[in-house]
């Protein structure tokens, strides 16, 4: 649902019974367009920050604990501002929220008692970043204007998440909730944690849709990738002892010696390492305004995460297979974790209502669900709502 500050500052008072009128602060959800799991291998990806975003309220209090609801699912916690530092993830939706103020106090700010209101368009399980908006959204809220470097905003959400919560993402999420620019893409360089804009032509629109499907093996299939990562790392190091992520292989490199990495770990850094290129690649392509390279780029991306990277599923792919026939539509390919949640698709402008009927009536055909379509407009990062 679109935020409407006024309403939400009334249901801040209510929930919390409470006269302060809270301060609002905002964090996008974001859509990859390409440099899919190439975070956590040190190479590039290439998101745009979302107009979607994750809203939070916060307001002083004088009970002494760190108060948190969530409109969205209309549920709240209390912890005792003492105990923040000490506080142990019991794995639900508030571990995102504890998690960041956790790692505030780690770095060494003071928590002051809170009332803190969460409200986000972003949807959960989309593959469209709803954590890393929450957790950045938490921690503008809490640091309330103190200053903040913000690549260690960026760190702190995904320290947030990979220790606390339990998931070791990489940094891509996060920092496009801090560093999202208005007009254009980032392509980010995960290991200099640098990044350059990259603006997008302007006769596409990228369409997000949503599979609503989530399988459950998300996690565990995250950290099993991450480490097969680990393992072509390590056969890659036994030829070049240079070599510290996949970040470091060239793909003429790797063809030379893939032979020497054991099976799966061989085809999971064939992935990775032709999607850092691809990153770098379709960069140039919309830098050229080149939208059937763009297009092509996005699909062998699909592929590579279908047969090597093996994190689609059939509704995805349909989606895919789908949206690639219909006219004017110049690529498409999932985005995000995987297992679920959303592609991301380039289409020509006048090509958008056609496309969103075309795949709806196909998908409704095939799985009797409609997918909900996103307008993905490259947005701002996190800051105080004005
Ligand atoms: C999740 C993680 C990110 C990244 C993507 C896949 O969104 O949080 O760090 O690895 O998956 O590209």
């Amino acid at each position: 649902m679109a935020f409407v500050p006024g309403e939400n500052v009334d249901r801040f008072r209510k929930q919390f019974q409470s006269a302060e009128t809270p301060s609002f602060f905002r964090a996008p959800g974001r859509v990859n367009l390409i440099g899919e799991h190439t975070d956590y291998n040190l190479g590039y990806v290439l998101p745009i920050a979302l107009e979607m975003a994750c809203y939070v309220g916060i307001a002083p209090a004088s009970h002494g604990n760190l108060r948190v609801y969530s409109r969205d699912l209309d549920k709240e916690v209390s912890v005792p501002v003492a105990d923040i530092a000490s506080v142990k993830p019991s794995k639900q939706w508030s571990d995102y929220v504890l998690g960041v103020a956790q790692e505030l106090v780690k770095a060494g700010f003071t928590i002051a008692p809170a009332d803190v209101f969460i409200v986000s368009e972003v949807p959960a399980g989309s593959g469209l970043s709803s954590s890393a908006a929450l957790e950045i959204a938490t921690a503008v809220a809490l640091l309330r204007g103190r200053a903040f470097p913000k690549v260690e905003l960026a760190k702190l959400g995904q320290r947030a998440e990979s220790k606390f919560v339990g998931m070791p993402c990489g940094i891509m999420d996060q920092y496009a909730a801090v560093f999202g620019h208005a007009g254009a893409a980032l392509k980010i360089d995960c290991r200099s944690l640098g990044h350059e804009y990259v603006e997008l032509p302007s006769n596409v629109r990228i369409i997000a849709a949503n599979s609503l499907v989530k399988h459950e093996l998300g996690t565990s299939a995250y950290r099993e990738r991450v480490a097969e990562c680990g393992q072509a790392v390590s056969a890659l190091r036994e030829i070049d002892p240079g070599i510290e992520s996949l970040r470091d292989v060239s793909p003429e490199f790797f063809e030379r010696v893939q032979e020497s990495v054991p099976l799966t770990p061989r085809r999971r850094a064939r992935h990775i390492i032709s999607d850092t290129q691809r990153v770098v690649d379709l960069a140039a392509a919309a830098r050229a305004h080149d939208l059937s390279e763009m297009g092509r780029l996005f699909v062998a991306s699909h592929r590579s995460m279908q047969y090597d990277y093996q994190i689609s599923c059939e509704e995805i792919d349909f989606l895919v297979d789908t949206a690639i026939k219909i006219p004017d539509v110049y690529g498409s390919r999932m985005t995000g974790g995987g297992f679920g949640g959303c592609t991301v698709n380039l289409v020509a402008p006048e090509a958008v209502d056609a496309f969103r009927q075309q795949l709806s009536a196909a998908y409704q055909d095939r799985y009797q669900k409609t997918p909900a379509f996103y307008d993905c407009l490259p947005a701002e990062g996190a800051g105080p709502l004005r």
